[in-house]
């Protein structure tokens, strides 16, 4: 199934300004994106997901920059495009779904008017089709009675509903690439399972890739094809997904699992994994997770452990990875 990469993140550096600090919130991520593929991008909070994904496609906050890298995304580096150019290709050619709806949606406009608007501002169709065609998408995300909720107000909805109505504003131009943000965080666990199933549906029907970002190792394994493992900036781990769920190398990537495995195959008991992810304000010389990190020496301590692939497509950033995969924690 794993085709053309449509989307190619190389070596990206990304930074902030806070106060005299410098915040390294990205430190030479490099990755794929294959048509058609699902991929998870996953790691505790601030640990650099969003502003990965979102500085790729020219979403980046005043006080950021970015240091280096490209976002070759079919062939066109994105990094180099103007703001107009972005504008034009997310929305169209990139869809996001944003973690909060109810900051993304406008409050004062009617659903209806805002799902037409992601078509028109792209010149997607006229203005007829877009109103046939928002019918059709908000059936298709299973908002009952779509010509009368076309009337209505975000408010009107439930959490859930508003995220469907997200995933249809993503969905208007029929993107080749979803990026889907903590898309089911704000809901519980049901509705939540709702949510990835439509967008399970919507990908297959579609055949686009879509990239799910979470902190949820479980969202990432229950729906994707591959799982990105990112810890202070930096790529921990990547692997398909019946990989890490049969043999995860890297100690950050077992904590992950144990923090949400109740009866872990391992046998091992559920907990958490100790400490929190770090600020970055220095560049990463060591291993970052060394603080945490029940196997660290003083190598790790004094040496950045490369990326490197320890089998087909399993590529993993530790030191003690074969001591990992041999189960010694
Ligand atoms: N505008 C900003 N100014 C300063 N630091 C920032 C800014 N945006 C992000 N950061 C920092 O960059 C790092 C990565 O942030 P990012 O938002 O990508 O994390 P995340 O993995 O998406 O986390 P979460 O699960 O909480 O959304 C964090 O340390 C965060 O504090
Ligand atoms: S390099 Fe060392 S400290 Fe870092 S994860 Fe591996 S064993 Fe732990
Ligand atoms: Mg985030």
């Amino acid at each position: 199934m794993v085709s053309q990469p449509l989307l190619s993140i190389e070596d990206l550096h990304v930074e902030f300004d806070r106060g005299e600090d410098t915040v390294y919130a990205v430190n030479g991520v490099s990755f794929s994106i294959a048509e058609g593929e699902t991929l998870g991008i996953v790691g505790e909070s601030g640990s650099g997901k969003s502003v990965t994904l979102m500085s790729a496609i020219g979403l980046i906050r005043e006080n950021g920059r970015i240091r280096s890298g490209r976002a070759v995304f079919q062939g066109t580096d994105l990094l180099k495009l103007s703001e107009r150019q972005l504008e034009d290709v997310r929305g169209r050619e990139i869809g996001v779904v944003f973690q909060d709806p109810m900051t993304s949606l406008n409050p004062v406009m009617r659903i209806g008017d805002q799902i037409m608007e992601a078509m028109l501002a792209h010149h997607f169709c006229s203005h007829r089709e877009a109103f046939e065609r928002t019918l059709q998408l908000l059936h298709e995300m299973g908002i009952p009675e779509p010509k009368a909720r076309f009337r209505n107000y975000p408010h009107e909805f439930s959490g859930g509903m508003r995220q469907r109505i997200m995933i249809a504003i993503a969905l208007a131009c029929e993107p080749q690439l979803l990026i889907a943000d903590e898309p089911t965080t704000a809901l519980d666990v049901t509705v939540q399972m709702q949510i990835l199933a439509l967008l399970q549906e919507q990908r297959r029907k579609r055949n686009m890739a879509v990239a799910i970002i979470t902190h949820d190792f479980g969202v990432a394994t229950n729906f994707c094809d591959r799982i990105i493992v990112l810890y202070a900036g930096q790529i921990m781990e990547v692997a398909d997904t019946g990989t890490f769920i049969r043999e995860s190398a890297h100690p950050y990537t077992v904590g992950l699992k144990h923090s949400i495995i109740e009866i872990g195959h391992r046998s091992k008991p559920l907990k958490p994994i100790p400490g929190m992810a770090p600020t970055v304000t220095e560049m990463p010389r060591s291993c970052s997770f060394a603080p945490r990190c029940p196997l660290a020496t003083d190598r790790c301590r004094n040496e950045l452990p490369q990326l490197r692939e320890i089998g087909p497509g399993h590529w993993v950033a530790c030191h003690r990875a074969e001591e990992v995969l041999a189960d010694v924690i």
